[in-house]
């Protein structure tokens, strides 16, 4: 089987443009690949963290993986910063990359902006312990949203550059976007993609909002000062909600306009309110049910780390073999 890697910052609990860009397409993966996702404990450090609810997030992202159908006998759910070797592989491929490449990471440059007073070095190689994650499990493909693809094409362009120096060392990774993968934009300023460290609440659907919620900050979205449900550049805000109604009952963007045609901005708002707490409930009483149950979210981590480490510790003894580094790993 190919191996499939992914993950998600252990940061806050998950937006719905987590959901359908990409937690929601990961679930019936296994089937064809050999998948590896992590809870990015480390890549959550670039931002200050405090140290109680971090630890909790960490586990409900664990949780949110497995209500959302992932199934941890099936994939391989376990923590990054568990598994020293990613640790280990960054500062290797630390060495292997180039300022004038970072340099030009438009996340960064996003991220710089919004946090002026913590831009720190991690927050900059950021990238390269992405690509240590992926390269470490000899990934094939990494199912991603569309604003991770400079990360993965910096991640292969890092692999090919320690290939050629050192042999066939590294897969080359290629990016996954789910055909029904949705870029889900924020709520208030459809121009924005939704973030989970948006200030204005309305901005983002969590996936933990109750219906009430979620049906409220619908109702709130900005749209345009027309009537029509139709999608198209110049109605960001329409486009945007029509994607995600349509991710969700996989209704193209005609059938949407005709469903709602005729009827006003608060119909179709109040049907896409419906429609997502409608797909998040199930998720959520599943979350709710695992939260209770830690014998088994125990079990299952301890038993992926392991199973992780054995293939990362693989490739981290394979490269330090190549690089001249000795001693045991
Ligand atoms: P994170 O936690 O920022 O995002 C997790 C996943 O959610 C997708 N995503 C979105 N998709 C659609 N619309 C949105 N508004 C939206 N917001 C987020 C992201 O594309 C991503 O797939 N750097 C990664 C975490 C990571 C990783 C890795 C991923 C660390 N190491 C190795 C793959 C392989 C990230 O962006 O996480």
């Amino acid at each position: 089987k190919k191996v499939l890697y992914s993950g998600m910052q252990a940061t806050g609990t998950l937006t719905l443009g987590n959901y359908l860009g990409a937690l929601k397409n990961w679930v019936s993966l296994c089937d064809d690949y050999e998948c590896f996702y992590g809870v990015m404990d480390l890549h959550s450090l670039t931002v200050r963290q405090n140290p109680t609810e971090f630890r909790q997030n960490a586990r409900k992202l664990y949780a949110l993986y497995v209500a959302a159908g992932l199934d941890p006998e099936k994939n391989c759910i376990y923590y990054q910063s568990h598994v020293p070797a990613h640790a280990q592989l960054a500062w290797v491929l630390d060495c292997f990359t180039y300022m004038g490449e970072l340099n030009r990471m438009t996340q960064f440059k996003d991220k710089a902006a919004k946090h002026a007073d913590n831009i720190n070095a991690g927050l900059y190689t950021y990238p390269v312990l992405m690509a240590a994650d992926i390269l470490l499990y000899q990934a094939d493909v990494v199912p991603v949203g569309v604003d991770q693809k400079q990360h993965l094409e910096i991640t292969r362009d890092i692999a090919e550059r320690f290939n050629n120096l050192y042999g066939e060392v590294f897969t080359i990774p290629e990016a996954y976007f789910g055909q029904n993968s949705a870029k889900v934009m924020s709520l208030q300023d459809p121009t924005k993609k939704m973030s989970k460290s948006d200030e204005n609440v309305n901005a983002t659907i969590l996936l933990l909002d109750d219906k009430d919620t979620i049906i409220r900050k619908f109702k709130r979205a900005v749209t345009d000062s027309e009537a029509e449900v139709r999608y198209g550049e110049d109605k960001p805000g329409i486009s945007n909600l029509m994607e995600i109604y349509g991710c969700i009952t996989g209704k193209t963007y005609d059938e949407i306009s005709a469903e709602f045609s005729g009827k006003g901005y608060g119909d179709f708002k109040l049907a896409v309110g419906e429609t997502v707490a409608d797909e998040l409930a199930p998720l959520q009483k599943r979350y709710e049910e695992l939260l209770k149950d830690k014998a088994y979210i125990d079990g299952c981590i301890k038993e992926n780390d392991a199973k992780a480490a054995y293939f990362a510790n693989k490739t981290l003894r394979k490269v330090h073999k190549k690089i001249g580094l000795t001693g045991l790993i």
